[in-house]
């Protein structure tokens, strides 16, 4: 049964940043995120460098559903449920690979690339004819689109095009994706592991938590004589009304992935040379400011990265209090290979399953999830979310969103949760900037009230 919204909104009070954790270890509250939120909103499924190929694939999930996604030979990308319509049955248990079709290991059903069901063994004798293959396909994804070479879909036929989704969010991606012509790539691999907690924390923290870095990450970068300077705070939070958000260093500092394995002696390394081409190419195509950007960010719900530090990744939830972390490497693809290689390594040493600064991370998140599943006070009390509320007033020129006066502030994840909790109480599709600008009438979907950024 739904959860009333009434109940919902008093346990994410955003506009006061008091927050109750049941959000996070709920099960009716996990069911509910998994049919209003993931089966609703855009979700990211994989780079054109993943599936480079005809007849590429690579397996997913969007929410808890897996999901095929697949190259046709005619060059274009579709996505369906990877579930047999006979039995459910997983049609592909490959991660990836090179097929033009998948059959059901159960019964044998079998679906070409694009979801169409072309075999049924012994169809005559099991159906007497009566089986109609054009309707058991697997089913497809609503829609599904790319932005610079980024696929995401939605199973939501009334979701909004993928670029008013994204909004003003492009503005930033842009700043990563768009350096230099060829842009980015994602390097063969992905890592993946599990937490016991929430995907939420993965994604509020990736969106706005710059604050934990000092202490959480102390000892990892202490290992490798990093000190985080004044400079390091410097920045700003970026938080976007399509609750995507996004925090950056306007320091122009290099990766600190990519520095962390160098020590104090400050040696040459080749990625110095690229970092410096890429710099001056950067400058023309994105402006001066743009092109130093470096920092954090979700793309609402699930989709995080570090723009300018080689990764991104998702956040698959797998039930109230566990989530699956999914860890792409992105490198230049304009880049040389040993600059690409350097990166590879250097990303997987410190933002891989066991990395050093990864595992900071996981176990404050799983800590947490531990706390939240036995406690019962610890349910019952309110988070704090209140760091920098009523102090998002910084103006940058031509930057969009509400900024914070600091590199420190919740105004990301106050963002974030604001549209959670559209998402999670609203019948229709909540308001999205864009689509209301396009609507004939001025309203576009909008079902809640209070529009303004
Ligand atoms: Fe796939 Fe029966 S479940 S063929
Ligand atoms: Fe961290």
């Amino acid at each position: 049964m739904a959860i009333d919204p009434d109940e919902l909104k008093t346990l994410v009070d955003w506009e006061n940043g008091q927050i109750s954790p049941r959000i996070f270890i709920d099960e009716e509250i996990y069911r509910q995120e998994l049919a209003q939120v993931f089966d609703r909103a855009w979700l990211f499924l994989a780079h054109d460098s993943m599936i480079p190929e005809p007849n590429d694939f690579f397996s997913t999930y969007m929410g808890g559903d897996p999901v095929i996604v697949s190259r046709l030979a005619d060059g274009s990308v579709t996505a369906f449920l990877n579930a047999c319509r006979h039995r459910g049955m997983k049609v592909c248990r490959a991660e990836d690979g090179n097929a033009k079709s998948f059959m059901c290991t159960y019964h044998g059903w079998t679906y070409d690339n694009e979801g169409k069901l072309i075999n049924v063994p012994m169809s005559e004798e099991a159906y007497l004819g009566d089986l109609d293959y054009s309707q058991n396909g697997l089913l497809k994804v609503a829609q599904i689109d790319s932005y610079r070479g980024l696929h995401f879909a939605t199973f939501d036929p009334e979701a909004p095009p993928l670029l008013d989704y994204l909004g003003d969010m492009t503005f930033y991606l842009d700043s990563f994706l768009d350096q230099t012509p060829g842009g980015i790539e994602f390097l063969p691999g992905v890592i993946k592991w599990t937490i016991h907690g929430n995907w939420k924390m993965g994604a509020e923290q990736f969106g706005g938590d710059a604050y934990h870095a000092v202490i959480t990450h102390a000892s990892s970068f202490g290992a490798y004589n990093k000190r985080r300077d004044r400079d390091s705070n410097m920045g700003e939070q970026a938080a976007l009304r399509e609750g995507h958000t996004t925090g950056y260093s306007l320091a122009g500092t290099k990766s600190e992935l990519r520095d962390i394995l160098r020590h104090e002696d400050g040696e040459h390394q080749p990625s110095d040379d690229w970092e410096a081409e890429k710099l001056a190419i950067a400058e023309q195509r994105l402006g001066p400011e743009r092109a130093k950007l470096r920092g954090h960010m979700n793309v609402f719900p699930n989709f995080s990265g570090l723009p300018g530090q080689a990764n991104l990744r998702i956040w698959h939830p797998k039930g109230p209090n566990k989530f699956e972390i999914w860890s792409f490497t992105v490198v230049d693809k304009d880049a040389p290979d040993e600059v690409k290689r350097g990166t590879q390594l250097s990303a997987t040493v410190t933002e891989g399953a066991a990395g050093v600064v990864e595992s900071d991370d996981g176990e404050n998140w799983d800590l947490i999830g531990q706390l939240l599943e036995q406690g019962h006070r610890t349910r019952e009390m309110k988070w704090n979310y209140t760091m920098g509320i009523g102090k998002e007033d910084r103006m940058h020129a031509g930057f969009p969103g509400k900024l914070s006066r600091t590199i420190m502030s919740e105004g990301p994840q106050r963002a974030f949760y604001r549209r959670w909790l559209e998402f999670m109480t609203s019948a229709k599709w909540p308001y999205t900037p864009k689509s209301a600008q396009a609507a004939p009438n001025g309203t576009g979907s909008a079902t809640v009230s209070e529009h303004a950024r």
